[in-house]
Formats: structure tokens, C-alpha cells, sequence
């Protein structure tokens, strides 16, 4: 035993430890998220055999001992907090601790022992102090469906060393084998067996996901803030409509599913799942560079109107009564926006806010599950973010598995009207398969919306760099995810000027290819 394993020999509290004959209880990784200036999330679960029938993960049915250990250095010779964690069955043996006290912007690792066993070693960074304003490096995900792709956008996404990663839903797809399939059909790995309906299930699937390196690896790297969007439970669902399944049972999908959501997310106490909701709606301070308004607009909304999909004509999307957010979440963001001392305020959600004309040629389409089915709510929410004059609104969003870049419109039919601020849209992980890029039908697609700046239909992920006076943000896309091991570019960077509230396209640097940053590139290229 080495000196650093000996370190960690500290009091179990007379729990019984994992067993060494059950092998590497860590095969999860570990994770650690929503960073305060003074604490952080630290997460990790146990599961010798992430696959083992019934989710239980391979583990005993009893309570289970974790150490854990939060170090100032690398090789924990500066251990600041540690303690003793419990990992119960009745919670899939995850672990969340939360240590408080730390020291603002700071970097810190952790790692677990249990049973002579030692996780791998995780990176974390607390939010810098009010007051502040450090540069902030972050990247933006969504939507990574286990089958149809590796999670090599993760991978590249880590290479970019970010502060802190969102990651705006569809962390999972409930999906049975084969249930979701692109035009091309393409499926690298199978999922689970079952659609997700029961807690051993979601549990399952989530365990699957992270038997993925490049999943475990930009956990590991740095904080996440985490919400989900709709197929943590299942397709399209609408508080407390179900989705596109045609499944009896809702209710209890949803309870299943926010469950595992918590079990395997490295999410606060606040968090925890009551009867069949979770809070997650939140608002995560960096210093008084920005604030993060994660909102959920899942759980609080209206049923799709017209019976939801892509439709040319339904009125009941402009209803005003429906609602997306819901009252108090709307209550709650737009006190929180007056309250803002922050230079940039992010709205982190889910779903594609700018109005958007899916129709190439005369007439419009929208996608109903969208702000678009909910015209009224965006008003009101948009209306709100103008009236507290919080400065800098940026709105980041997953969901449709193409990147955008759009401006905020006080009115979308009306090209020159106001910019209210702008909206960053990552494509998926894998979502939707290799994906393509299609110029021409781009280019009418842009035409038709002219606040919409950039679209492309590949893989990928958005790396962001923000100081007090520009957000840039750089739309890095893969060739496909059906392989491994796909490089990444940067086909695309927008800047926002403080102040400015729209988009400025920028020349994209060479020295932000891939190859630069696999060969150790400085921390913020
Ligand atoms: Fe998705």
C-alpha cells in the first residue's frame, strides 16, 4: 500500500466496507456538480457489475461504508475535507456528499475508498467569490442516446479542459433495443434490455451509459450542472401528461425516472425526488461574472397543443393561458433576474426558444414542443427577462439535436425589432447518428428565419469562453460518432459584445483544431 492509500485510512463509523471479493465496486467513475464559492457536489455509486440483472449494480443488500477524501493537490497531500459517507440500497449505493467551507475559484480533487478499493481521482473547481470576475471556460451538451453513437464529443469536450460543463438533457433515452432509430437506421451498441418503466430499469440504463469512457471522463474533468429534459422519462411527456409511449402507468415512470436521475447525477439535497416531482429549477452564481437560471421546462407544462409534432396551423399554441414554466418558476426566475448583479445572466434550459420555421417555401411550421407551442409563456418570460434589466441575457439550450445560433426577438415576425439577447443551441452527443451537413437547404432554412445565424445537423458540442466584456462561444462538430475516436473542429464562433445583446460572427482560429488541444494546448486556448 502506497503512502496516498494509506492516507485515506480513516474512520468508518462501524460501517461494514464494500468486500474485495466483489471486485471494483467504482466502475461508474465519479462525478461532482453544482459548484458554489464555497462547496461542491461529490458523487460517485457503487457497482461492482454496472449490468447485473435487477440494478442493483452487482452490490449487497445492505448499507455500505464510502470514505471519501477532497484534496487541494492531485496526489491528496493536502487533504482539506474527508469523512464517511453511507451507500444504501435504497438509493442504488449512490453517494452525494456536499462539503462546505472551501476556498472560492479553487481547483480540488477527490476520490472514495471502500473495501481496498480506490476510485479514480476527480477534478473540481468552487465557483469564484462575489465580487469577482474570472474568465470562465464552459461547455454546453445534450442528447446522448447510447445506440446511436460513442460519446466522443465527451471526450473532446474534456480535451477543452472547461470549468464547468452543462448539460441541458436527454442524458439517457428510455428507448427498448432498436425503439429509436435515424433515417440511416445505425446502431453501434445496444441498450438495455427492456423500455425503462421501473426503477431497476431506469437504474439499468443509467448504469449502461456510464459504462461509456468518454461519458466517465468529462465527469471526472469537471463540474457539471445538470437538469433534464424529456427522455429521463420518456418522449414528449408534459407534467402530468404522458409522452409519445402509449404506456399505461405514467406516474410511476415518472417517479422511476427522476429517482435514477438523482441516484446517478451529482445533484444537491434540494434535489431529492418528492412523490412523483424533483426540484431543479436552480440558480448557480459565478462571482458576479454570471449567473446560471437552470430552469425545467419539463415538469410545470401544458400538454402540447394539437396533439403536438410539426404542424403549419394551431391556434391553441397561442393561447394565452398555457403556460411552459409554470407560475412560481416564472415567479422565481424573474425576481431572480431583478435581484442579478451578474455581467452575463444564462437562462440554461432545454427546448429551442427563438421562434423557428421549419418549412422550406412560402408558410410556416413549428415544432409544437417547443416555445413556439407555447407563444404566450415565451412572451411573458421574455417580457420579464426585459423588464428586470438583468444584463446580458444568453439563453442556452439542447433538445433538437442541431447546433443553432440565433438572436432574441422582442417580436420574431418583425426582423428588426428589438434584440432582447441571444440564444446558443448545442446539437446532440450522438442523437440522430453521424448527421450531415446540408448547405442548400440551409441556407433557405437561415433565410426564412433571418434572426437564426448558423445551423448545422452534425454531432458535437459548444465550447464557450466568457469574460466580463464577450461570451464567445465556438460550435465544435464531429464527422461522425458511428466510429470511434472522431476528431473535432470548430466549424463555427459567434461573439456577444457586453452590452450588445446579438450575435457578431467571428473567424474561427486555427489553433483551436483538435490536434492543439491533444497535445496539451494552455488551459483557455
Ligand atoms: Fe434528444
Amino acid at each position: 500500500m502506497d503512502l496516498t492509500r494509506r492516507s485515506f485510512l480513516i474512520g468508518t463509523a462501524g460501517l461494514p466496507l464494500a468486500s474485495r471479493r466483489t471486485g471494483d465496486p467504482f466502475t461508474l467513475g465519479v462525478a461532482s456538480g453544482d459548484p458554489t464559492a464555497d462547496g461542491i457536489v461529490l458523487w460517485t455509486r457503487l457497482a461492482p457489475r454496472p449490468l447485473a440483472d435487477g440494478g442493483h449494480g452487482g452490490m449487497p443488500d445492505r448499507d455500505v461504508g464510502v470514505e471519501w477524501q477532497l484534496a487541494e493537490d492531485e496526489r491528496f497531500t493536502r487533504v482539506v475535507r474527508s469523512g464517511t459517507a453511507t451507500a444504501r440500497p435504497s438509493w442504488a449505493h449512490s453517494v452525494h456528499v456536499e462539503p462546505s467551507g472551501l476556498r472560492p475559484g479553487r481547483e480540488y480533487f477527490y476520490r472514495f475508498r471502500t473495501g481496498g478499493h480506490l476510485s479514480p481521482t476527480g477534478r473540481t473547481r468552487t465557483a469564484p467569490a462575489p465580487g469577482t470576475a474570472p474568465d470562465l471556460a464552459f461547455g454546453v451538451v445534450s442528447c446522448s442516446n447510447y445506440e446511436q453513437g460513442y460519446f466522443t464529443a465527451y471526450r473532446r469536450l474534456a480535451e477543452q479542459q472547461p470549468d464547468l460543463v452543462l448539460h441541458l438533457g436527454d442524458y439517457i433515452y428510455e428507448y427498448a433495443p432498436g425503439g429509436y432509430k435515424n433515417s440511416a437506421g445505425t446502431i453501434v451498441r445496444s441498450h438495455t434490455e427492456h423500455r425503462c418503466q421501473t426503477l431497476a430499469e431506469f437504474r439499468l440504463r443509467h448504469a449502461q451509459y456510464k459504462t461509456d469512457p468518454d461519458l466517465r471522463a468529462l465527469h471526472a474533468l469537471a463540474p457539471w450542472i445538470a437538469v433534464n429534459d424529456d427522455h429521463e422519462i420518456e418522449n414528449n411527456w408534459a407534467g402530468v401528461h404522458p409522452g409519445t409511449s402509449g404506456r399505461p402507468d405514467f406516474a410511476q415512470r415518472k417517479r422511476a425516472g427522476y429517482r435514477a436521475y438523482y441516484e446517478h447525477l451529482p445533484l444537491r439535497r434540494s434535489a431529492l425526488p418528492r412523490g412523483s416531482g424533483m426540484r431543479l429549477y436552480r440558480r448557480l452564481a459565478w462571482g458576479d461574472l454570471t449567473t446560471f437560471h437552470v430552469l425545467d421546462t419539463r415538469q410545470f407544462r401544458d400538454d402540447q397543443p394539437c396533439d403536438d409534432g410539426v404542424r403549419a396551423d394551431c391556434a391553441a399554441r397561442l393561447a394565452t393561458g398555457r403556460v411552459l414554466v409554470g407560475a412560481a418558476q416564472r415567479a422565481w426566475l424573474a425576481a431572480g433576474l431583478r435581484a442579478s448583479r451578474a455581467r452575463w445572466n444564462m437562462l440554461a434550459q432545454q427546448i429551442f426558444m427563438a421562434q423557428h420555421d421549419y418549412h422550406l417555401g412560402p408558410g410556416k411550421e413549428v415544432l409544437l414542443d417547443t416555445w413556439d407551442g407555447y407563444t404566450a409563456e415565451r412572451d411573458r418570460v421574455l417580457g420579464d427577462v426585459v423588464a428586470s434589466g438583468a444584463r446580458n441575457p444568453v439563453v442556452l439550450t439542447g433538445d433538437i439535436h442541431c447546433h443553432y445560433a440565433s438572436d432574441l426577438l422582442a417580436d420574431f415576425d418583425d426582423p428588426d425589432s428589438r434584440r432582447i439577447g441571444v440564444e446558443l443551441v448545442t446539437t446532440s452527443v450522438t442523437s440522430d447518428g453521424d448527421g450531415y451537413d446540408a448547405p442548400a437547404a440551409r441556407a433557405v432554412e437561415l433565410a426564412e428565419n433571418p434572426h437564426i445565424a448558423y445551423a448545422d445537423q452534425r454531432r458535437g458540442f459548444i465550447a464557450a469562453r466568457l469574460t466580463p466584456t464577450e461570451l464567445r462561444a465556438d460550435f465544435h462538430t464531429l464527422p461522425y460518432v458511428t466510429k470511434r475516436n472522431a476528431p473535432s473542429t470548430v466549424t463555427a464562433s459567434f461573439t456577444v459584445t457586453d452590452g450588445a445583446h446579438h450575435l457578431s460572427r467571428s473567424a474561427v482560429p486555427a489553433s483551436r483544431a483538435p490536434q492543439a488541444a491533444a497535445a496539451g494546448a494552455p488551459r483557455h486556448p
